[in-house]
């Protein structure tokens, strides 16, 4: 049986939402991660450093006893975001980044950027401020074939801003295609990019394996064969620009088995030994700490986590479904099934 210590990692990018459905959900991160880079896309979202700071106490609420975890918030940009809240925010230690989603690209956008061009001097103060620009990476004109949108966005919106503004620092989040790896390993001096577990372990069949499967739908879309091997061999090569950030997205069942399902993984429960299976497949489990704990850290700016955990590659069985308090179930990634690693219970 395999086993691997490493420091206590990280999730450079997670959903924790509110009320019932976060206090379900943050425990699985907080028992699991030291830091996680919280995304502000509640509704309405969190736009200002005044609601970061209230947010960041209700996730704080929710973190059981005895755990150490810290919530690293984010900015929620939209046409009119306040660029001075924004930088006071960074500089009062409140925000860590802030989120650009295109209007209407994903769950909770509606509020979001219509075009880069609308904010350019809340992007130029981030350059100067050193407050780097996380990214749903993602075109969203009707006409552009949803497979096609991360690597159109790279090529006509991130490529020309990065030119555009050379000291702004840039996280591509869930990267899903060759392109999207690409553009971050040329720009890797101030780029990095996180890479969720759905987008390592399956491809786009897993959509429709035996019939529709809508708790594998999540945005960016799973990408055909090449993507997928282009993204193992990104997070698992050791090269300090790719780090964990697993986009657990967590939402009710019945709302992802609708006629309009929601988009998100839920991965929360199972992401470190997902992760671990992919480094495992791939004889890659030397550079795991890498992606796990020090490249995020290393992009951020922060000392990597002192703890260190013990995994092994020991099967654990996966709930069906997770009861959320009077609100519904959530299906996690591998529910029902076995995740193929587990944290040693002495580490
Ligand atoms: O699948 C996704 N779910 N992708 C996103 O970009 C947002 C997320 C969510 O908030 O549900
Ligand atoms: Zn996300």
């Amino acid at each position: 049986m395999r086993s691997l210590t490493f420091r206590r990692p990280d999730d450079w990018h997670v959903h924790f939402r509110d009320g019932a459905m976060m206090q379900t959900v943050t425990p699985y991160t907080a028992r699991a991660f030291g830091r996680a880079i919280v995304m502000p896309n509640l509704s309405p979202p969190v736009t200002s450093a005044a609601m970061a700071d209230a947010y960041r106490a209700r996730i704080m609420a929710c973190v059981p006893e005895g755990v150490s975890f810290t919530p690293l918030m984010t900015c929620y940009l939209t046409d009119h975001t306040d660029a001075a809240d924004l930088v006071a925010g960074h500089k009062a230690g409140i925000f860590t980044a802030a989120k650009l989603y295109p209007a209407h690209a994903t769950t909770n956008s509606a509020h979001g950027v219509t075009s880069v061009d609308h904010i350019m001097p809340v992007l130029e103060a981030m350059a100067e401020n050193g407050i780097p620009l996380l990214t749903h990476g993602e075109v969203t004109r009707a006409e552009v074939d949803i497979f096609d949108r991360e690597a159109r966005f790279a090529e006509e919106v991130l490529a020309p801003l990065l030119a555009r503004l050379p000291k702004l620092r840039v996280v591509m989040e869930h990267i899903t295609t060759e392109e999207g790896a690409a553009l971050v390993r040329a720009n890797s001096a101030r780029m990095g990019a996180t890479i969720t577990p759905q987008h390592l372990l399956y491809n786009r069949n897993a959509l429709f394996q035996g019939g529709l499967r809508p708790h594998m739908y999540c945005l960016p879309i799973l990408k055909r064969e090449r993507h997928r091997l282009a993204l193992r061999k990104a997070a698992t090569g050791g090269e300090t620009c790719f780090f964990l950030g697993t986009d657990t997205a967590p939402h009710m069942r019945h709302l992802k088995e609708a006629d309009c399902g929601c988009a998100g993984v839920f991965s929360a429960p199972v992401a470190i030994a997902a992760y671990l299976q992919v480094f495992a497949d791939e004889n890659a489990l030397p550079n795991f700490e890498a992606f796990a704990s020090l490249n995020g850290p290393g992009f951020y700016g922060l000392a990597p986590n002192e703890a260190r955990v013990t995994y092994v590659e020991r099967p654990a069985r996966i709930a069906q479904e997770i009861e959320v308090d009077g609100a519904g179930k959530l299906v996690s990634l591998f529910a029902g099934e076995s995740a193929p690693w587990s944290e040693d219970a002495a580490s």
